[in-house]
């Protein structure tokens, strides 16, 4: 039988995603001066759960309190605010989607404003970006990977045990998982370093131990580049490997995406590297969603379905995806961040497309300030700014993102 957006998806474990649209993970920097969530999470995960997706997956939030990917991000590390999550998950599940919470630890990738030395599997800098935005790494002690997977435990019983209906683990766009896959990144020689499967390790023992921890029908995911489109980094052959163990793993669901903040493929620019040579884009689906060619091959290896996120803007090319056979979810991110109810929209056929407010944000390099925004309007009760200027966007959000970084206590 043919897929639609409106099938249900039975996972592994035995839960079933209503639809075959998900909201996904989009960093709110919602929380408060501790890292806990608040009513605007409430807020903005109802205006989500109403709107229709059948999977709606939070933003990062930390396992490591002294390790952000920004400083407004929800952190679950023995520092409270179980109440609050509660209230979050069930503003989140009211229109009767699966919510999971997206776990991660940023690594190399923490902004200086959050952290003067943050950890990452090799002492090596990001590329183009200057220490004032990302303070060189310090290696990781093997200690300090054991404690990271405890963590990463720990903060998934808390999600099961507060509501959250799965979790996803975030191994894409450079972070802490990603950055261990990568040779770029991860120059080790022990145990966690090398051939692929070393550098394999860490994801891997943090989903099984996670799922020890959850028990066997608790949804757990894994978003993954299908490449970093990156010279020397984790590419899409390795991917392919990857993708089997996670099956031999466990996962219920892998999310493919792409790049970093060394190269953000995931948001549209040009793929780089080895794996940037695709075919011509012969339809609708392949000219729009950006790593539908990587999702065909890593879906034959895949025991797990498979959804792709980026770039997916018309019911058509939805349509044309899942009648191929080539995935079987459909993330949606920007558009998501401004009509909360885009699925509802798309499903009742209201809509064709979703609205690409990326195209018209001036300069363009102002898009993820000018989304986020939008995000933290929605969780003040606002509506969205369609007019917002790219530069003012700019200007609020680092004022925001300083702000907030200097309130925050207990870390
Ligand atoms: C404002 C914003 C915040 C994001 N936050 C996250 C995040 O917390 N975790 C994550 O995995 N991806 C994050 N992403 C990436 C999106 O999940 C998605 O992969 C990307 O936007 C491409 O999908 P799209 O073309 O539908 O927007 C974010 C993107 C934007 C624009």
């Amino acid at each position: 039988m043919t897929a639609t957006l409106e099938t249900p998806l039975a996972l592994p474990c035995g839960a079933t995603l209503p639809n075959r649209l998900c909201k996904a993970a989009l960093t709110e920097g919602l929380a408060d001066a501790w890292n806990r969530a608040t009513p605007r999470h409430e807020r903005l995960y109802r205006a989500w759960s109403e709107g229709g997706a059948g999977l709606v997956i939070t933003g990062n939030v930390q396992v490591d309190r002294r390790f952000l990917e920004r400083p407004g991000n929800v952190v679950i590390d023995g520092n409270g605010g179980l109440d609050a999550l509660r209230r979050y998950a069930e503003a989140g599940t009211v229109g009767g989607n699966h919510l999971w919470m997206q776990l991660n630890h940023p690594g190399r990738q923490t902004p200086a404003h959050v952290c003067a030395e943050p950890l990452a599997p090799s002492a090596v800098a990001l590329l183009n970006h200057s220490a004032a935005q990302f303070a060189p790494p310090r290696a990781m002690r093997e200690d300090e990977i054991e404690d990271t997977i405890r963590r990463w435990v720990h903060a998934a019983a808390v999600a099961r045990d507060t509501g959250f209906t799965g979790i996803q683990m975030h191994a894409a766009h450079g972070y802490l998982l990603s950055q261990f896959l990568s040779p770029v990144a991860n120059r080790r020689t022990d145990g966690w370093g090398g051939a692929l499967a070393p550098r394999a390790r860490l994801l891997r023992e943090v989903v099984r131990a996670c799922r020890t921890a959850v028990g066997p029908g608790f949804p757990i995911g894994v978003k993954l580049n299908s490449s970093d489109f990156q010279q020397g980094g984790f590419g899409a052959d390795e991917c392919l490997q990857v993708v089997r163990w996670l099956g031999e793993d466990g996962v219920d669901l892998l999310e493919l995406s792409g790049g970093s903040y060394e190269s953000p493929t995931m948001m549209g620019a040009k793929l780089r590297g080895p794996d940037a040579e695709r075919p011509v884009a012969d339809s609708t689906r392949r000219r729009e969603a950006y790593f539908l060619e990587y999702a065909a091959a890593m879906r034959t290896a895949a025991t797990m379905p498979v959804m792709v996120t980026g770039g997916f803007r018309t019911r058509a090319a939805m349509d044309e995806a899942l009648a191929a056979g080539e995935l079987d979810m459909i993330g949606l991110g920007r558009p998501m961040c401004v009509d909360t109810d885009l699925p509802k929209k798309l499903m009742s056929g209201d809509w064709t497309q979703a609205v690409a407010y990326e195209r018209d944000i001036d300069p363009p390099k102002a898009g993820l300030a000018w989304f986020c925004l939008q995000l933290m309007r929605i969780g003040d009760g606002l509506e969205p700014d369609r007019g917002l200027g790219g530069a003012e966007a700019i200007a609020r959000y680092a004022e925001n993102e300083a702000r907030t970084a200097q309130g925050l206590v207990g870390r």
